[in-house]
This record gives C-alpha cells, sequence and structure tokens, in this order.
C-alpha cells in the first residue's frame, strides 16, 4: 500500500515554490475544447486531477503535447465526440467543466455525474440552470447527464440561488459563444475564476467582470488558440504557511499572489504567526504560542473551505478552544476521528467543530479521507512527536504536486513508501 511515513518534530525553514492551480487548471483544460485550435498552457500543476483532465481531452480526440514539465501544448481542432467516457469521467469532480465547453461548441454535451471529494451533496443543479436558461434542453439517466440545444445557445439573465464556483464557470463556458448577451448575477468571486475569465478573454471571448457578483457575457461567433500561463493555487501556498506555523518553522513560499491569501493571512496572523508580505512571494513564520480562533468558512474573499482541515490541524496545537463553522459544504468533518487519534478532542455538531488544543499531538496511523483533509493530515503528522503513517495518499496527489520533494526541502523527515511515477508523463 502506499502512504506517506512521517517523523514530525522538525520546524520547516528554507523556501518553497508554489504550482500552478488546481482548481483554474482542471477548468482551463475543458475550456480548450472552445478554441477549436492550439492553446499551450503554461503553469500546469503536476497532479492527477490534471493527468485525468488531459485523458479526458486525448480520449475526446485533443492532441496533447508535453512541452515541459509544466507546459502543455493541447489541439483540439479535430475533436468530434461530445461523450465524456464514464470510467474518465468519474475520476475526478471537475469533469463537469466538459458539459459547458462541450455544450459551447457543439451544442450538447453528455458526461457521468462526477466523482471528486465526498464532502457532502454536491448538486449541479445551478449549472443545469444556467445551460437550460441558454436553450439547452438536459437529461439524467443511468448517472449520465445530457444536455443538448438544438436551436443554438442564446444569451440569457442568470441569477444563481447559491454562490457556486462550478456553476459560474461552466455558464461562462457556455455563454462566451451564445448568441446574444448573457448577464450572470450572484456568482463566485474566487481567483481561479478570474483566472479562466481570463483565459477565455485571451481565446477571443468578451468576459466582463469576473472578480465581481456580476459578470456580463457578450458572445461572439470564434474562439482561437493561445498561450496561457495559469495562476499559483492559493490553497497549496495556503497549506505551505499553515506547515511553517504549525511547526514552529520560517517558511519563504515563492510563486504567489498576496492578495489571493489575505484571508489566510490573516487568521494565521491572528493565531501568532507572522506572515511577511513581498510582490511574489509570503515568508511565513511563529515563534510564540498558537492561539485559539473562531473560523466561518465562506465563499471568496471570505476564508476557503478548502483551508478548513488544515486550519484544524493547526488548531489542535492552540492554547485554548477554538471553534470552526463549515459555510460550504454539509459534511467536511469527516477527518476529524483522524486527528483525535492523534490526542485531541473534536467535537463536531452539524457544521461546527469545537476544537480543544494541546500542547502535542500524537504519531498515529492516519488515513487521508479526501484531498484538503489528508494535506492536514500531514501537517498534523509534522509537528507530532514520533512518527506517522497516512494511508490512502491517492487523494493528497490529486490536488498537491511533489508534496513529499517540496517538505523534503524544508527539513521535513517525510518519504512515500513506493516511488510515485511523474503524472503529466503517464497521460501521455
Ligand atoms: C469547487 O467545488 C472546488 N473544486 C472545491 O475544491 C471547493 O471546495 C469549492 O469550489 C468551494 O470553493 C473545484 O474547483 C474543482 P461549488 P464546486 O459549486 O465547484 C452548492 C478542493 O479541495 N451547489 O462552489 O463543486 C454546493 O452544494 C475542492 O480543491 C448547489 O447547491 O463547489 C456547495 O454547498 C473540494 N448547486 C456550494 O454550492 C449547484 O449546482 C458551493 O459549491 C452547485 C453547487
Amino acid at each position: 500500500m502506499e502512504k506517506f511515513v512521517i517523523r514530525g518534530g522538525n520546524p520547516l525553514m528554507g523556501e518553497v515554490v508554489v504550482s500552478g492551480a488546481k482548481n483554474a487548471a482542471v477548468a482551463i483544460l475543458p475550456a480548450t475544447i472552445l478554441a477549436k485550435g492550439k492553446c499551450v498552457i503554461e503553469n500546469l500543476p503536476n497532479i492527477s486531477d490534471v493527468t485525468a483532465s488531459v485523458d479526458i481531452l486525448s480520449a475526446m480526440g485533443a492532441q496533447v503535447r508535453l512541452l515541459n514539465k509544466h507546459t502543455l501544448e493541447v489541439d483540439t481542432s479535430h475533436i468530434t465526440g461530445t461523450v465524456v467516457p464514464d470510467e474518465l469521467s468519474r475520476q475526478m469532480r471537475a469533469s463537469y467543466y466538459f458539459l459547458g465547453a462541450l455544450l459551447g461548441r457543439f451544442g450538447q454535451a453528455t458526461v457521468a455525474m462526477p466523482g471528486g471529494c465526498n464532502l457532502g451533496p454536491r448538486p449541479i443543479d445551478q449549472h443545469l440552470k444556467a445551460f437550460t436558461a441558454f436553450g439547452a434542453k438536459d437529461s439524467v439517466e443511468g448517472g449520465m447527464i445530457d444536455v443538448r440545444a438544438e436551436n443554438g445557445l442564446r444569451g440569457e439573465e442568470v441569477f444563481f440561488d447559491t454562490v457556486t464556483v462550478g456553476a459560474t464557470i461552466n455558464a461562462m463556458l457556455a455563454a462566451v459563444m451564445a448568441e446574444g448577451t448573457t448577464v450572470l448575477e450572484n456568482v463566485a468571486k474566487e481567483p481561479h475564476i478570474v483566472d479562466v475569465a481570463n483565459f477565455l478573454n485571451t481565446m477571443g471571448a468578451d468576459v466582463r467582470g469576473a472578480g465581481t457578483d456580476v459578470i456580463k457575457i457578450r458572445g461572439v461567433k470564434k474562439m482561437h488558440g493561445c498561450t496561457y500561463s495559469i495562476i499559483p493555487d492559493q490553497i497549496e501556498a495556503g497549506s505551505y504557511m499553515v506547515a511553517a506555523a504549525i511547526t514552529g518553522g520560517n517558511v519563504l513560499i515563492q510563486n504567489v499572489i498576496p492578495k489571493h491569501l489575505e484571508p489566510i493571512t490573516s487568521k494565521l496572523e491572528k493565531a501568532g504567526a507572522t506572515v511577511e508580505e513581498f510582490d511574489d512571494s509570503v515568508r511565513v513564520s511563529r515563534q510564540g504560542d498558537i492561539e485559539p480562533l473562531n473560523i466561518k468558512t465562506m465563499p471568496h474573499p471570505g476564508f476557503p473551505t478548502d483551508m478548513q482541515p488544515l486550519m484544524t490541524a493547526l488548531l489542535c496545537l492552540a492554547k485554548g478552544t477554538s471553534i470552526i463553522t463549515e459555510g460550504i459544504w454539509e459534511n467536511r468533518f469527516r477527518y476529524v476521528d483522524e486527528l483525535s487519534r492523534m490526542g485531541v478532542n473534536i467535537q463536531v455538531a452539524g457544521r461546527v467543530a469545537v476544537i480543544e488544543g494541546v500542547h502535542h499531538l500524537r504519531p498515529a496511523p492516519l488515513r487521508a479521507t479526501d484531498l484538503r483533509a489528508g494535506a492536514a493530515m500531514v501537517m498534523a503528522a509534522l509537528a507530532a512527536d514520533g512518527v506517522s503513517e497516512i494511508s490512502e495518499i491517492g487523494h493528497i496527489e490529486r490536488g498537491y504536486e511533489d508534496i513529499v520533494g517540496k517538505l523534503q526541502g524544508l527539513g521535513a523527515d517525510i518519504r512515500r513508501v513506493s516511488k510515485p511515477e511523474t503524472l503529466l508523463r503517464k497521460a501521455l
């Protein structure tokens, strides 16, 4: 069985370089379908969710060439199919972006109900609300979602009932070549929403307002290939910020956009860490105690839900009681049983977790229950007094490029039992 073996206790020191944003990459790769041409995508993270997106593109007839470790050329000129194979789309949540991209180019798409992290119910009603507003009909049969617009797509006003990253992006993908103007209201504002909008505009779309509550899209007749570099990963950066804070280390985290990290920076400072911001890096260190906190996760610019398990890990060592309220997902505390094995008392009631901090974390055999929970286990193990083992690390490798190498570079005692393959290469 593949696992991480971590001897905790080393304060992390040095520099680490953050990879491209997973949640932008998994939208931008399907979006290349709209170009009907060649796109060169730079700063792609070398993670298994990217491999899965590339596998789908290849299976649909795209020609994909690896130009270097983080750059792919994707030629979508000759894609003809509009059905994403079931076994490929189940590999990750973000396969739903193929719905918007294929619908936008061909007026039809069939994709299996997506897989990904189990965080409670993950409906896609708001995605379908946008597609049907644009004139598509949808049906769900045998676990496959089918959308088709027999008379073409036309722009429309859509007010989302809830703020959703996935539906905001999917609606943009479907609307960029629809006839007329689309206005999307109550949209998500995450940094990767802006990145996807910038990518679409670089391919010739006319998308305005991304990063605010309202996005306006004037449909264009045609889009084209381009070269685009993905933004740095906000959550990977935040994870190394927590790694520095939890181990009482001092780490320079490079290739970040400090503005995107503000909600994380502000909570880490309140927890007793020192965060210095530079143009494209932040330095995080901690010498004193970890202070308890109250945190509620919210859509951007609130505190990101994807950092919630990592902050819980940090607050296990706070000198007092912390309260974390999960504002996005119904069931994102499944991992606390794992942390309890390390000697912490965490009580969960619905969407609220109460964490009583301890002086020391005991090493334990731990399980990565999902991607960010897995990263939280790594952080807790780095701070524990002894050797912990983390199983089901496939979840972690879906979203963190070379986490072992990066942590070793900071002085962590971590190894992966069984050697990883170069994931992007494996896909090609
Ligand atoms: C994205 O998921 C991310 N995944 C998640 O990150 C992240 O936790 C989430 O956004 C919130 O920031 C990707 O980008 C691939 P949503 P997504 O649509 O798009 C409800 C990670 O760890 N909702 O913003 O699926 C939904 O139930 C992953 O990297 C509807 O009700 O999330 C949730 O409560 C885990 N109807 C809320 O909206 C819909 O049609 C936000 O979901 C869609 C969503």
